[in-house]
């Protein structure tokens, strides 16, 4: 997943394209690179690692040239080295890519055969060599790029640039994503709107299968079968600014202490605290009232806000979910019929597997809700009805704010649901929906445990292995826990129902072993406290993370308490979200890995 961005501008483009390349690192930040026409030559500057090296690198060589692509590569084929950067050329022929072509290496041994001298390692090197080949062959841009596409198999955005062509720009989409700005007498081409903001807020969304052929004053679409189409042009309302840290060190620490904000802006959207109901617009597309069972699917974080939701519909609905990650779920044959609802959740809105699963439930008939944080993204656009999140842009790789508001929806729809079918009492709804009134109060209050987390997260960053133990909606949040502390401090940790421990991972425990026990004072607490007594015997060192009445209840087997005030069972996942990041966001800081962009990672995953 890797951001591109073409400019056909009237002035010189390189530091246009790097500007917008900044607001698409988040999708990779292995290497980038731009390429211009300078007197109908193709130049290229490239770097390893960040933006700002590739931003050194032309301060030191500037790039002349009005037309240009750019990119910012999230390494999938080849090392993250300056060979194997965008834009790769070819002759007359430079591309940026995004995506993964499968038969690259069929394509690869073709066009070596045909005398190509391929120097890199990466799968996207080969499109530039079948368009070179077959302009030589005596084929026009235009017509090269036509009978090279359907050749391709795998998902791709491609931007293309052509040597002697100074007026000219050709993107293709299949299975990611890729939008044309227009401007006035200028064109573009970006990965997304995002991509596109600095140039313009016209944007026009290519569909499946399409392809487009720029100039400065003109736009041509073709569908997958080469017809000329029009799609619509639509204003974004993505802001142009760069996103800033205000006064926290990190984005991360900045999105984590803005929970209680957005999670009142999403409570407020989909709650109505006059009747004291679940309100959420759209919710009727989805027929609970006669719905055999609710899919969710999702990646990540995300698939555990769903996993938590699972627990919600269950029990305060009555209605079955079936539950999966988005890429098990895609090749999984599941019969899905129109009598289903599936549900995606996904902040970017554009992860690769989570969209997949979307269109093979489409496919087969179901209704289909999203949960998006991003409304003009390609999973919004595609979806029946679209749930979106106000949490607001989410900078930092490691979701936050995002997850929190994802439950906050996810509660909404549950209680709804319940209401629907029959099952959920006005008085208990109105009950529950008081306690989440509560939720942005008590963010506030969890924020309060930050000193303490702090403390105990300094000796937690010399440890090479933790657990998080959790029972019911505390489950989910352990998994939660693991993946975050995982990704940012590379510590190997996991996660377990708490019940589980004693059928396996039990003999991992031993002093060395930090772990973490989410255990709310609620039906299931003495429950997860005995777990946790087996923990102790065995050595364990234990954070619990508990509220006041926990803390007083739980006698003394834990090293360190995190405790949180007392709060109701459907607000509980909600709030203990925010020790469990903090816990990760501080042992990172310790550690001092890169907290905002973890290695490897990316924040939109738009490769399966
Ligand atoms: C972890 C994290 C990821 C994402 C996952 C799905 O902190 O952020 O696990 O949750 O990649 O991304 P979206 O929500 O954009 O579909």
């Amino acid at each position: 997943m890797c951001g591109i961005v073409g400019v056909l501008g009237r002035v010189e483009v390189a530091p246009r394209i790097v500007d917008s390349l900044k607001r698409l690192e988040y999708r990779g930040y292995d290497s980038a690179g731009v390429a211009t026409l300078v007197d109908g030559q193709l130049v290229r500057r490239r770097a390893e690692g960040k933006l700002r090296n590739l931003e050194s690198v032309l301060e030191n060589a500037p790039l002349a040239g009005s037309a240009g692509i750019g990119h910012t590569r999230w390494a999938t084929h080849g090392a993250p080295t300056v060979t194997n950067a965008h834009p790769h050329l070819a002759g007359s022929v430079a591309v940026v890519h995004n995506g993964i072509i499968e038969n690259y290496l069929d394509l690869r041994d073709e066009v070596s055969a045909a005398g190509a001298v391929l120097d890199t390692e990466t799968d996207t090197e080969v499109v530039a060599h079948l368009i070179n080949l077959a302009m030589a062959a005596g084929k026009s841009p235009r017509d090269a790029v036509a009978d090279v596409l359907p050749r391709l198999k795998g998902a791709f955005a491609l931007a293309l640039l052509f040597a002697g062509e100074d007026d000219l720009l050709i993107g293709a989409r299949k299975g990611s994503p890729l939008a044309i700005g227009h401007g006035e007498g200028e064109m573009f081409l970006g990965s997304d709107a995002i991509a596109l903001s600095p140039f313009t807020d016209r944007i026009t969304y290519l569909e499946e299968g399409d392809w487009a052929v720029l100039t400065r004053s003109s736009v041509d679409i073709f569908d997958r079968d080469n017809t000329q189409v029009a799609r619509p042009e639509a204003k974004s309302s993505v802001t142009s600014s760069l996103m800033d840290k205000g006064n926290y060190k990190h984005f991360m620490a900045k999105e984590i202490h803005e929970q209680p904000e957005v999670l009142g802006h999403t409570l407020s959207r989909y709650f109505d605290y006059t009747s004291n109901q679940a309100s959420v617009e759209g919710a009727d597309a989805l027929n609970f009232k006669d719905l055999n069972r609710l899919i969710i699917t999702a990646c990540g974080t995300a698939y555990l806000a769903g996993l938590v939701s699972k627990y919600w519909f269950e029990k305060y609905a009555r209605l079955p979910v079936e539950i999966d990650i988005a890429s098990e779920f895609r090749y999984r044959e599941t019969p899905v019929c129109d009598k289903d609802a599936a549900l995606f959740i996904s902040q970017s809105g554009e992860t690769a597997d989570t969209l997949a699963s979307l269109r093979y439930c489409k496919e087969h008939g179901a209704t289909i809700g999203a949960i998006v944080n991003v409304p003009e993204s390609t999973i919004a656009r595609e979806a029946d009805r679209v749930f979106p999140t106000i949490a607001g842009p989410e900078i930092g790789v490691a979701s936050t704010k995002a997850f929190t508001c994802q439950l906050a929806v996810l509660a909404a729809l549950a209680l709804q649901a319940g209401r629907e079918r029959g099952v959920l009492s006005e008085a208990r709804e109105k009950e529950l929906v008081a306690e989440l009134t509560e939720v942005p109060s008590l963010a506030l209050k969890a924020l309060a445990a930050e000193t303490d987390i702090e403390k105990l997260s300094q000796p937690l960053s010399k440890a090479q292995n933790a657990l998080y133990l959790g029972r019911a909606t505390n489950f989910p949040l352990a998994l939660e826990g693991a993946l975050k502390l995982k990704e940012l401090s590379y510590i190997h940790a996991e996660g377990y129902a708490a019940g589980e421990l004693k059928h396996g991972p039990i003999a991992l425990i031993d002093e060395n072993m930090p772990v973490f026990v989410i255990a709310p004072y609620d039906a299931i607490y003495e429950k997860t406290v005995s777990n946790m007594q087996e923990v102790a015997a065995r050595g364990g060192r234990i954070v619990l993370i508990t509220d006041e009445r926990g803390a007083a209840e739980c006698g003394n087997a834990a090293e360190n308490t995190v405790v949180l005030p007392n709060m109701t069972d459907i607000v509980a996942p909600i709030i203990y979200a925010l020790p469990v990041q903090m816990i990760a966001y501080h042992t990172a800081v310790f550690m001092g890995t890169d907290v905002d962009q973890p290695r490897n990672l990316a924040k939109s995953v738009t490769v399966e």
